[in-house]
């Protein structure tokens, strides 16, 4: 996927992640003035949401691609956002920041360990945490946040089981790597690099009908991408299905159906530096 709609991606599917994402934020409950790191930040919508929410914080995003960070500023700074944040193109593997800088480092879907060439940023979580902690202030908090299950199609729940249980479904990890490498091993992770007081919290989305083209090609990006790939490893007839019910020229589109209803989840893994 090229930059230019790698960014459309995360923009379109933002509609069904941000109520997730949002009750995240205010479970959090971030103090006055707080410093955050948002990395990586994509496009900025974690950002602009957090500002919203918290009006008097501090944020500076963080993200390798350079036409992320660009779109993410002019998008804080068109909703009249952009005094409270800054922005840095850079690497997680290696933050360029003082120790002890923030209060908070968020860090939504950036941090699966995998190949490099399916855009991970590194094989195992360990040395990019322990940059985490360097730069987070003694008491302040690290909260890692994984995409962590989703049902969108309802009705079939034997085909979305076997899609789900696709390599492609399951990357970046794969039968390869070792289960600790999985996300759901986070709170281990975050045992390993020191934390204190490891929290896990799951905050779901539901998702409806969508209501007009935007919101359906953003529904038709989640099908591609979780199994637009997965044809080699479930059987004919689910194929078949799978694309009957995802393509908008079919009788059995599923997003015609005005009762159209999904579900998402994001899960939170939250510690404190000691
Ligand atoms: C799935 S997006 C998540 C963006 C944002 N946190 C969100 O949830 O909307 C992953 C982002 O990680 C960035 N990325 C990949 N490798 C990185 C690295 N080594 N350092 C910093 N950012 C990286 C990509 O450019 C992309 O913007």
């Amino acid at each position: 996927m090229n930059e230019t709609s790698y960014i459309k991606a995360l923009d379109s599917t933002a509609k069904q992640t941000e109520p997730a994402i949002r009750k995240t934020l205010e479970w959090l409950r971030l103090p006055k003035g707080s410093k955050v790191l948002d990395v990586p930040c994509g496009t900025g919508n974690h950002m602009k949401w957090m500002l919203e929410a918290y009006p008097d914080t501090h944020i500076t995003g963080v993200d390798i691609a350079r036409e992320h960070v660009q779109y993410a500023k002019s998008k804080l700074n068109q909703a009249g956002k952009g005094g409270s944040c800054q922005f840095t193109v850079g690497d997680m593997n290696n933050l360029e920041f003082d120790n002890n800088t923030f209060d908070l480092v968020w860090c939504c879907d950036g941090l699966w360990p995998g190949p490099k060439e399916v855009g991970c940023p590194a094989e195992q979580p360990y040395d990019i945490l322990n940059h985490m902690v360097r730069v987070t202030k003694p008491g302040g908090k690290i909260a890692i946040l994984f995409w962590s299950s989703q049902r969108l199609l309802p009705g079939y729940p034997k085909i979305e089981a076997a899609l789900n249980n696709s390599d492609y479904a399951l990357r970046p990890w794969s039968e390869k790597q070792s289960p600790e490498m999985h996300f759901t091993y986070t709170p281990v992770w975050l045992k390993k690099v020191g934390l204190n007081n490891i929290q896990i919290k799951t905050f779901a989305a539901d998702i409806k009908a969508p209501e007009n083209q935007l919101e359906k090609e953003g529904l038709q990006l989640l099908f591609d991408m979780f199994w637009g790939e997965s044809e080699a490893q479930v059987s004919k007839e689910i194929w078949k299905k799978f694309k009957n019910l995802t393509n908008p020229r079919s009788d059995e589109f599923i997003l015609n159906n005005e009762s159209y209803a999904g579900i998402l989840t994001y899960t939170m893994y939250t510690g404190i530096v000691p």
